[in-house]
Order: C-alpha cells, then sequence, then structure tokens
C-alpha cells in the first residue's frame, strides 16, 4: 500500500503534471526518496530490494560511493563546455578499449538510448553505399522514442511503433513463434528468413538489432540464430548494429550480450549499464565506420550534452569498478542462481507460462493458462503490486515481470528477493482461487 505521505504528494503532483508515466510507475505509487546498494526507501519509510536496479541502470546498486565521490568532484568543477576534451575522457576511452571486443576501437558520447541509436542511424546513413536505403529490424525489437529509432519498431508496444522506411525480421521468439513451429526441429526457420528478407537484400544497409530482446520480456535466442544471421550480413556487406543500451555493460555475463553469440557488430550503442542512472550513452564502432570521411564530418557526434563532463565522469567511476572488482563473474553465478530459484517458481506456479534469462536479466511471462498461453497482464500487474506491498522492486510490462539485480547485490539478499517474489505469487494465485 503507499503510505499516506506518498499519497498526499501524489495527489499535489496530479494536479499539474502530465500523464503518461510508465505502467510500473504510474500502477506502483511510491515517492522513493533513498537508495542504497540494492535497497530503496520510500518516503513513508518503507524499505524495497530493487531487483529492477533502477531502470536496469543500477549495476553498482543505487548511490555506489566512488560514483557519488566522482561525480560530486566533477559537479564542484565543471559542467559543460560543449564537447571540448575533459581530464577524463581519453582515459574512459582507454578503459572502453579493454573491455570492448577489439574490432571496436572508436567512441562517441551521448545522453540517452534513443539518441545513441539515432547517432548509428546516422553513421550507417553516411557510410552506406549509394542504393542501400533501408535498414532492417525484428519484430519486438526496442530501441526508443525518437523518429528514427520508433521507424525500427514493429510490435504494439503502446506509442512507440512508428513503422516507416525499415525492412522487418523475425525475432526469436520460441515461445510464441511467428511459425508456430518448435526448436529444434524448427531448424531456426526464423534466421533463415531473415537472411532472405534482410540481410541477402541488396538495398539494406544495416541490421539494427538487440541480442537479446529485452523490453519485449528478454527474449533469448536459441543457438544458431545470430551464427547464421551475422555470417550472411557479413558475406552481403549489410553492418550490424546491436543496441546493447539495455545488455550491454555486462548484464547478460560477458561486456556485451553480442559476445555471448559470437556476434561481432560493426556498431554498438550502450547506456544503461554505463553510468550508475547518470544520463550517458556511448556508440562503440570499428574505425572504418565511425573514422570514416562521409560519418566523421564536424558536428557529427557533437549536441548540448554529448560528451557531458559529469557523464564521462560517472561512466569512467562506473566502468572502473566493474573491471576492478571482475563484477561480470559475479553476474555469472548469481545469474546461475537467479536462473535456478526462476525455475522452481515455475514448476510451482501455472500462471508462469515462461521464465528465461541471461546473466542477470530474465523476464517471466504470465498467461492464463499454460495450455492456451493467452498473456495475463491483469496477474502481471497483480502478482507486481503484492511484490511491492511486501517490499520487493521488480520491472513491469504488458503480460511480463522482469528481474535485473545489480550486479552487486548480496546472494542472501538477492535469495530473500525471490522468496518474496513467491510469496507475492502465493497470494495471488491463492486469491484468484
Ligand atoms: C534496447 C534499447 N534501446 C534503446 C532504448 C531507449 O533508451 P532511452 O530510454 O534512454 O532513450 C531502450 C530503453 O529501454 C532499450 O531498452
Amino acid at each position: 500500500m503507499t503510505g499516506p505521505r506518498q499519497s498526499e504528494l501524489l495527489a499535489r503532483e496530479a494536479v499539474r503534471l502530465a500523464p503518461g508515466a510508465s505502467e510500473e510507475s504510474a500502477l506502483g505509487r511510491r515517492v522513493f526518496v533513498e537508495g542504497s546498494g540494492s535497497v530503496l526507501t520510500d518516503l513513508d519509510g518503507d524499505q524495497y530490494i530493487d531487483l529492477a536496479a533502477g531502470t536496469l541502470t543500477q549495476s553498482l546498486g543505487h548511490c555506489h560511493p566512488e560514483v557519488v565521490a566522482a561525480l560530486t568532484e566533477q559537479a564542484g568543477r565543471l559542467w559543460n563546455v560543449h564537447d571540448f576534451a575533459t581530464a577524463d575522457r581519453a582515459e574512459l576511452c582507454e578503459l572502453l578499449a579493454r573491455l570492448l571486443p577489439e574490432q571496436l576501437d572508436t567512441y562517441g558520447f551521448f545522453s540517452t538510448g534513443a539518441e545513441v541509436v539515432e547517432a548509428a542511424l546516422r553513421a550507417v546513413q553516411a557510410v552506406a553505399d549509394p542504393g542501400r536505403n533501408r535498414i532492417g529490424a525484428l519484430r519486438h525489437g526496442f530501441h526508443g522514442k525518437t523518429q528514427g529509432a520508433r521507424m525500427l519498431v514493429h510490435w504494439d508496444i503502446g506509442n512507440q511503433a512508428h513503422a516507416g522506411n525499415s525492412i522487418l525480421g523475425y525475432s526469436p521468439y520460441c515461445y510464441r513463434c511467428p511459425l508456430e513451429l518448435e526448436y529444434p526441429s524448427c531448424g531456426v526457420r526464423c534466421a533463415s528468413l531473415v537472411r532472405r528478407h534482410i540481410t541477402e537484400k541488396s538495398n539494406v544497409s544495416a541490421l539494427v538489432f538487440e541480442p537479446v530482446l529485452g523490453a519485449a520480456g528478454v527474449i533469448v535466442p536459441p543457438p544458431g540464430y545470430w551464427e547464421q544471421i551475422a555470417d550472411s550480413a557479413r558475406q552481403n556487406g549489410v553492418m550490424l548494429v546491436a543496441d546493447e543500451v539495455l545488455t550491454g555493460g555486462g548484464r547478460t555475463g560477458t561486456f556485451l550480450a553480442s559476445e555471448r553469440f559470437g556476434v561481432q557488430p560493426d556498431l554498438v550503442a550502450l547506456s544503461k549499464g554505463m553510468a550508475s542512472g547518470f544520463p550517458f550513452a556511448v556508440l562503440a564502432g570499428r574505425a572504418e565506420v565511425l573514422r570514416h570521411p562521409r560519418a566523421a564530418g564536424a558536428g557529427s557526434t557533437a549536441s548540448t550534452y554529448a560528451n557531458n563532463p559529469l557523464g564521462i565522469a560517472a561512466a569512467k567511476a562506473t566502468l572502473q569498478v566493474v573491471a576492478r572488482d571482475t563484477l561480470i563473474e559475479n553476474v555469472r553465478t548469481l545469474g546461475a542462481l537467479l536462473d535456478d530459484r526462476l525455475a522452481e517458481l515455475k514448476s510451482r506456479f501455472e500462471v508462469l507460462g515462461d521464465v528465461r534469462g541471461l546473466g542477470l536479466l530474465h523476464g517471466l511471462e504470465f498467461v492464463r493458462s499454460r495450455e492456451s498461453r493467452e498473456p495475463a497482464p491483469e496477474i502481471a500487474r497483480a502478482v507486481y503490486l503484492a511484490a511491492l506491498d511486501l517490499g520487493l522492486r521488480t520491472s513491469l510490462g504488458g503480460h511480463i515481470i522482469r528481474l535485473a539485480p545489480p550486479f552487486t547485490i548480496d546472494r542472501a539478499l538477492l535469495e530473500e528477493g525471490i522468496a518474496l517474489l513467491g510469496r507475492a505469487l502465493e497470494q495471488v494465485t491463492e486469491a484468484g482461487r
């Protein structure tokens, strides 16, 4: 239940505040006043284990002391000098070069996921051969809400879709296979159709993809999917643009999710895992693309907040801790635990149609019955709210709940969070009997 002080404040702001907030905050109705590690506190003093890590941004948890120190120090020195070099930028570039695959050796810095996706689209359009004027995207991909990013969104995710000049390919959504096939007897037919429709067309310059599709409910491709598509793209001169805004930075157990699938992208967009929730994004690319004379003209990476010194300081501090404390190993170890515990929940609760994930990124798909697989957003909402009342924050969207804990979460706290989710599921399913 939303406490009295929060209720009063929410009523006050509702008089003036434009509606349209995310489903999870509109429904959750909480006013958070503090975050420390994996725990949030609300205005009435109640605490929550945050298994959504902010907006999947808090890889180091909330207010990591080293990031706070770096930001505080920078805030006292310098906030904005357009995109002039600052003392930390060279070091951030060197750090990224150590963390990213070798071919991604050139970097541009921006503020948001959508902004970096747009920057990637601009680079693609600048270097594409004449006649290659279309871009491939996958159904169930999400890339942001600016016009270019929306052009790549081909499914009903509220007001974001705006299919434009992009070509659609099948995503590897085995639980709801659009071809009504079963893995592995399907022979990963969805990938052969992407190959045919996108990578073998002479007018397509690039395929923009999420290696693991996050917003659609953590869709993890089966073996063979990316191998087939990546090889074909390479042979047919189609650039690979990985949107790792959500997965990048270690969340799936490697710095890039693309690495898990052996995909070597030409460009990668990163954001959420970069700067501990401070608005910041990175475009990483091959030098042939980002240093190409047509992509590298004056101003091509500039904007008011691009290269912001505060973002750079927060990113440098965040990534230094990720590297120094070998946190991506934690992601793999804790991810295996999360996987086991969620499999147990799935065996207990029929409303969990599918549970899947990689590393510390998991999706729970709620259904009315296992047989019909009919999506059950009302059950997902009820579980989300019951969990919140018990002191657990998750990430809700439609009939999906996502779990993405901080990489630094204590094992016992993660166990406690999953136990609370189990209790929420019990409450909702017993109430429905
Ligand atoms: C894969 C992916 N790309 C792009 C975006 C857009 O990022 P932003 O909301 O920072 O514009 C998101 C946001 O969730 C995302 O998950």
